[in-house]
């Protein structure tokens, strides 16, 4: 698929900063000026200062604007931003223009739009309609993106590139001809023969044997089930295809401004089931994250801690962006939920916590016009004399206030294994059970460790987990060989080892390994699955033991499990069809332990459950407060200094214990005790 690689002379180390011209931590939003005549973009700007921003995304939907008729170039208004920007020293992460082709395009090579799988073509009128794969398409962008960087590769206001925009949110699998054609190049590349093809997707069974590559499709819309291999080489295709379109956009920027870092925004947990964005993190020069509440979450400041995580995780642990959240209500919810007073103001600092350096919105001003225009922004249709508006100028004090934070990390003990290939083949269909949601699983996990106030880290089956005591894989239901032998060794060396049901039962073709469940950890958690026992809905089981709280309860899986010598069992099924047999396991595995759920245990159960693995494991966690008040630390990078954030998330105020040093918000010294009122932060540099 590739056509431009990173030239040969490109030196990485002489990429600057994305924040080498900003003091302290950025704060901004995406900035649509085109929307708006002159008068309110100089508002816009005396605005901006007053609410100490310091950067914006600029021309991500402008293709159409800055090229209103093929070849025909108008860059009046971007020069214009660009400059007025610089004089009021904002930055700008300048994006490519090209996250919706314009539609004389569209009209001049309809080929280029995407389609689903039954054949519908999406059409332009909405936004992001084209096909990743399509040439004609591809020429376009890159010409389109090559032009922004000759124009504005050397002015003083570009900070950063901001490639395309949530590459593959709204089309993150296309089934169009050239989709297809790409989807053959690649297997071609992974497969090199196609009887390797044969094997692998397992084309003995139906009479779907292929005789060439040729007569491979991608996963149409069939009268039975498509071959679970081919829709999940199609899940690892699509990942790359758009992967190759971000890398292609890059490498062209990269070929005129060598210097300048490129990121794109990645949705890690609103829209993400599309892209392996683990595989992405390499490419990226920082990493930028998209996050939005989800009103119909009970709590949804644990969504967004995992989001948080997700995208620190893909950074390496490195700092990142928060690209875009929303100061207030989105439009695209089924009913969309207006923030609190001082929800907007703790959701940014909750990224800042979890790592990000920027904190960012979609968008400055809130649109007249258009799919977005109930949208809440930095600067809404009522102006300034408004909650919102004082609000965000609020926020950029207490950014400025936090700017020492800047480049620290947050330091975790504790490991949650999230993995996307684990994920595509784990929700494929004539499975056990279809009620099976895997990011429920890990959504489930990550939320029992939040309330320990166990920091996590988010990691894949192949990250070296030696700073690793505690090591949770939830349902890692695809695994290879080296993953499985990875976290085996995580065991062995020390750490508390913890999988959960349906893990390590297919290798990467989506095989199962035979001779008993799970196959990959049968020998490290010591036991040995003959059946699956899937619950029906609304339907339980009582798990007993001390491990799980005493008595626990049990839905959606249950698994017939043996132990093998030197495997303990730490809680039975009291009932149902098994009852009597285990469902929650222990092993001492080198100096480690490994343990294993068969099933999924109900909240009470799960939590008295993660409490006694953060026991054993020795993690600590970054302190206790009452329930739903979170505590994370950043550590700068010489480790001399550490920053308590304390969030509360309750309706009820209350004071942290043992904390001392200067509070940086308020400014005031902590000796002992840090009260944190219902739903305020608190920021404390630990003496
Ligand atoms: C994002 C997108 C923005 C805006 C926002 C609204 O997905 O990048 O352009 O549409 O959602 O929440």
């Amino acid at each position: 698929m590739r056509r431009r690689t990173t030239p040969d002379s490109f030196d990485a180390t002489a990429v600057r900063p994305w924040n080498a011209q900003l003091d302290g931590l950025g704060y901004g939003g995406d900035y649509n000026p085109e929307q708006w005549p002159a008068e309110v973009r100089d508002e816009d700007v005396r605005l901006m200062r007053e609410a100490g921003v310091n950067i914006l995304s600029v021309a991500i939907f402008s293709w159409a604007t800055l090229e209103p008729r093929e070849g025909e170039l108008d860059w009046t208004w971007l020069d214009e931003t660009m400059d007025s920007l610089h004089a009021a020293s904002i930055q700008v992460a300048l994006a490519t223009a090209t996250a919706s082709p314009p539609p004389w395009l569209t009209r001049k090579h309809p080929e280029i739009l995407p389609r689903l799988a039954d054949g519908t073509v999406l059409h332009q009128g909405g936004r992001q309609a084209y096909a990743v794969t399509h040439p004609v398409h591809r020429d376009y962008a890159l010409r389109m993106a090559a032009r922004m960087a000759e124009r504005y590769g050397d002015h003083p206001a570009l900070a950063l590139w901001h490639v395309d925009n949530e590459i593959g949110c709204h089309v993150p699998r296309d089934y169009s001809d050239s989709a297809a054609a790409a989807f053959r190049d690649w297997l071609r590349e992974r497969y090199t023969t196609v009887d390797r093809l044969n094997e692998a997707w397992g084309t003995t069974f139906w009479s779907q044997r292929y005789a060439d590559f040729d007569d491979v499709l991608p996963p149409l819309t069939v009268p039975a089930i498509v071959n679970p291999t081919q829709q999940l080489d199609f899940d690892r295709f699509s990942s790359d295809a758009l992967l190759d379109y971000y890398r292609d956009l890059r490498d062209t920027l990269r070929e005129i401004t060598p210097h300048v870092p490129t990121t794109t925004n990645l949705m890690t947990t609103t829209a993400t089931k599309g892209m392996d964005y683990f595989s992405w993190s390499d490419d990226l020069d920082v990493v930028a994250n998209d996050h939005y509440t989800i009103a119909a979450d009970d709590e949804r400041h644990v969504e967004l801690a995992l989001s948080a995580d997700l995208a620190r995780g893909v950074a390496h642990g490195a700092p990142w962006i928060l690209m875009e959240h929303s100061t207030s209500a989105v439009n695209w919810q089924p009913r969309n939920r207006t923030k609190a007073p001082g929800e907007m103001l703790r959701n940014s600092l909750q990224h800042v916590a979890r790592g990000a350096d920027s904190v960012m919105f979609f968008q400055w001003r809130q649109s007249r016009a258009g799919a977005e225009k109930y949208h809440s922004a930095m600067v809404p249709h009522a102006g300034t004399d408004t909650d919102v508006w004082r609000s965000t100028v609020d926020l950029g004090s207490a950014l400025q206030r936090l700017g020492e934070v800047r480049g620290s990390r947050v330091v975790a003990r504790a490991a949650l294994i999230v993995d996307y290939p684990a994920w595509w083949a784990a929700e494929l269909d004539s499975h056990p059970t279809q009620e099976l949601r895997y990011m429920d699983e890990v959504r489930s996990w990550y939320t029992a460790l939040w309330d320990q106030g166990v920091t996590v880290d988010t990691v894949t089956p192949h990250t070296d987990l030696a700073g690793y005591d505690l090591v949770v894989a939830p349902t890692l239901y695809l695994v290879d060989d080296e993953g499985a032998a990875n976290i085996a060794r995580a065991a062995e060396r020390g750490a508390t080892v913890a999988v959960t049901f349906f893990s390590g039962i297919v290798d990467s073709h989506d095989h199962v390994r035979l001779g008993g469940y799970p196959g990959a950890f049968r020998d490290l958690l010591g036991v040995r699955t003959e059946e699956f026992y899937p619950l029906q809905a609304a339907e339980t089981v009582h798990v007993t033991g001390k491990a799980v709280g005493g008595d626990a309860t049990a839905d959606l899986w249950t698994e017939k499990t043996h132990v093998l010598d030197g495997t303990e069992v730490v809680a039975s099924y009291d009932d149902g069809a098994l009852a009597g047999h285990p469902a929650v396991t222990r092993r001492n595995v080198g100096s480690g332990a490994a343990w294993y759920m068969g099933t999924r245990l109900e909240r009470s159960g799960l939590d008295a459950l993660v409490g006694r693995l953060v026991e054993e494991s020795g993690v600590a966690p970054d302190g206790i407060g009452p329930a739903g008040v979170e505590i994370v630390r950043r550590r700068s990078n010489d480790g001399a200094t550490t920053w308590l954030f304390a969030l509360n998330h309750t309706d009820a105020d209350t004071t942290l214990h043992g904390v001392s040093g200067i509070e940086l918000l308020g400014g005031d010294a902590v000796v002992g005790d840090l009260a944190v009122p219902a739903g305020a932060v608190r920021v404390v540099r630990e003496a």
